[in-house]
């Protein structure tokens, strides 16, 4: 007597959301969104020497890697379709100090492995890190004086240290420090320089995040680090003060804009996206990789799929592409799937 079917209808009337859902080729017809190679850029880990690939213990599966290992992954990440690389240095301990002055030798290790990679390897992207964290005795990414890290001074030096990289081969600037003021004097330093050709990807909207913990492990700053960055990075409570930061760096000279982390910071990607229009990327860091490898480690997700769904959430959230440690990783199952 009771027609279930006609209670659904009631509330539903025609609208049915599971005919859309009912097979493999109905989902694929209506998919809205895909993960392709060209999405990625894989930032590696670079330490001096030669024939080094050093396991990253709070990063399964990453490698701190010597220049000449660097360039061997550029060709593979090359050969894979993967569009452009970030290198972030591990340097020695005696090369850091107060004002992270290594970052301006011309031939310091991330300026090695930037024109080894695009002498070997010239079809890769090469994007470089302009902050002075891995450099400085202190770990912070500006010059700490008198308790207080001062803009424009760093602001000065990280202007030499981007013409620098652009001389080495770098293709774009990515400038990590969060400094008012930068991407202005950089493009500005850029352009003076001859290379207006070199691009700047803003890491525009970067958050004081616990998430970068084991990207401290990896370039060695955990131990250095005192206090914490709260007065350059954005609270992760704003996110209407991180547009207004994104704002100045679009009007500063910015190609392309980072959201930095990225999962817990999709509603800023979507909002930088529909306010500006440019290209923004979402930066996966660290902390977020090796959550993904712990809990798959220990048998709680599939790490794979966990991989695969939280790489299309950026893309649902309007980036352009996602830096992420699963870009090898995923470059090869994409390639599989084919
Ligand atoms: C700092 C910088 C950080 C990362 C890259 N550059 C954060 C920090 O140490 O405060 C983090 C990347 C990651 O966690 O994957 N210039």
């Amino acid at each position: 007597m009771h027609d279930k079917t006609h209670l659904v209808d009631d509330v539903t009337g025609h609208r049915r959301m599971r005919r859309n859902r009912k097979a493999d080729w109905t989902r694929r017809l209506v998919l809205e969104n895909r993960l392709t190679v060209d999405d990625l850029i894989w930032p590696i880990f670079v330490v001096p020497g030669d024939g080094i690939l050093e396991p990253i213990a709070a990063m399964p599966g990453v490698n701190r890697m010597s220049v000449d290992k660097a360039v061997e992954a550029a060709r593979e990440a090359a050969d894979l379709g993967i569009p452009a690389l970030a290198t972030f240095p591990n340097v020695g301990m005696d090369l850091r100090d107060q004002t992270g002055s290594q970052i301006l030798e011309a031939n310091n290790l991330l300026n090695q492995v930037t024109a080894a990679i695009k002498k070997a390897v010239p079809n890769i992207g090469v994007i470089t890190d302009v902050a002075l964290d891995p450099f400085t005795s202190h770990g912070h990414d500006g010059i700490l004086r008198d308790g207080v890290i001062v803009n424009d001074e760093t602001v000065e030096q990280l202007v030499k240290a981007a013409i620098l990289q652009a001389d080495a081969g770098s293709d774009i600037i990515a400038p990590s420090d969060m400094m008012d003021g930068r991407i202005g004097a950089i493009r500005r330093g850029l352009d003076a320089a001859g290379h207006q050709d070199v691009g700047i990807m803003s890491y525009a909207t970067k958050f004081a995040s616990c998430y970068y913990g084991p990207y401290r492990e990896a370039i060695s700053t955990s131990g250095l680090l005192k206090g914490d960055k709260k007065t350059y990075y954005i609270d992760p409570a704003n996110g209407t003060e991180a547009l207004r930061d994104a704002a100045l760096d679009v009007e500063e000279g910015a190609d392309m804009l980072m959201v930095k982390p990225g999962l817990p910071y999709l509603d800023i990607c979507w909002r930088m996206k529909e306010a500006f229009g440019l290209p923004v990327f979402a930066y996966q860091v660290s902390g977020e990789y090796s959550q993904i490898k712990a809990a798959a480690a220990n048998g709680w997700i599939d790490g794979e799929r966990a991989m695969l769904e939280t790489l299309l959430s950026f893309k649902r959230a309007g980036c352009d592409g996602i830096l992420t440690y699963f870009a090898v990783e995923v470059a090869r199952h994409l390639a599989k799937k084919g």
